[in-house]
């Protein structure tokens, strides 16, 4: 399996704190079956600033630690990017990172509302031929609310990740079924587990797939996990399970209002 959202790296965000919790987190990655990660830390949030080329060097030195200590993973760099005013600026600055070198970037929004400004922002990146993935939708504010705001996105060119602990109920009920109406709409490309500890944010990667495929359909869970292989080899997603283009819109209209109650 491959998680393309954690935050392993030690010390630069509210992820590992040391090495000694980065390979921990590891460890614990490849006991579930994890081949390869790609260390997003935080960048542009307000509170964590880890520009590229800081990525960069930690994820050198991740890998050169986990072979010393037989890990068998690989670590690719990466960036969970919140949007901000400046974005493109500091794209053609070099402070920003693509997921493991490929043409998808993951873009975090603000918890509580989905920026105006992202239209013309993805319309840039469209013109750039980079890839928006945006970081669990399924904890926005707005989004909650209107998800259908979501499929508006995803009209304009974005994808969608959501996290396995949203899926696995590890932050309520209301996140919880908020993931899985997503899923199950159509709006989800990408399953990862945005990791920060072993303690209450590990990976439940494994488990999170098993459920989706329980519930959705193996079709499904297959769609997932080939996805998450896509963004490594900067291929396009695969096509959706066909029942899900038919009913996403539907589904949308019948119970969108339902989240607004
Ligand atoms: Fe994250």
């Amino acid at each position: 399996m491959i998680d393309i959202h954690t935050h392993i790296l030690p010390g630069i965000d509210d992820g590992a704190a040391d090495w000694n919790d980065t390979l921990n987190m590891a460890r614990a990655a490849v006991a579930e079956g994890i081949t390869t990660l790609i260390a997003t830390p935080h960048h542009a949030n307000g509170r964590y600033n880890n520009a590229a080329v800081e990525v960069l060097e930690y994820t050198h030195h991740i890998n050169e630690k986990l072979i010393e200590e037989g890990v068998p993973i690989t670590i690719h760099s990466g960036q969970e990017i919140r949007w901000h005013h400046d974005w493109l600026e500091s794209w053609f600055r070099k402070e920003l990172l693509p997921l493991a070198n490929s043409s998808y970037v993951l873009l975090e929004l603000p918890s509580t509302r989905i920026p105006t400004e992202i239209y013309e922002l993805l319309h840039e990146l469209n013109i750039l031929k980079l890839k928006v993935i945006i970081a669990h939708p399924e904890r926005n504010a707005e989004i909650m609310k209107h998800p259908e705001r979501l499929a508006e996105l995803i009209e304009r060119g974005a994808f969608a990740q959501v996290t396995t602990h949203s899926l696995l109920g590890g932050f309520g009920r209301r996140i919880e079924k908020m993931a899985w109406f997503l899923c199950k709409s159509g709006l989800i490309h990408i399953v990862s587990s945005d990791a920060h500890d072993m303690e209450r944010r590990g990976f439940r990667l494994r488990e999170a797939y098993e459920v989706i495929g329980e519930r959705m359909g193996k079709q499904w869970e297959n769609y997932f996990l080939n996805n998450s292989a896509c963004v490594l080899d900067d291929s396009p997603f695969g096509s959706k399970p066909v029942e899900a283009e038919a009913s996403s819109w539907g589904v949308l209209h019948r119970l969108g209002s339902y989240f607004r109650n």
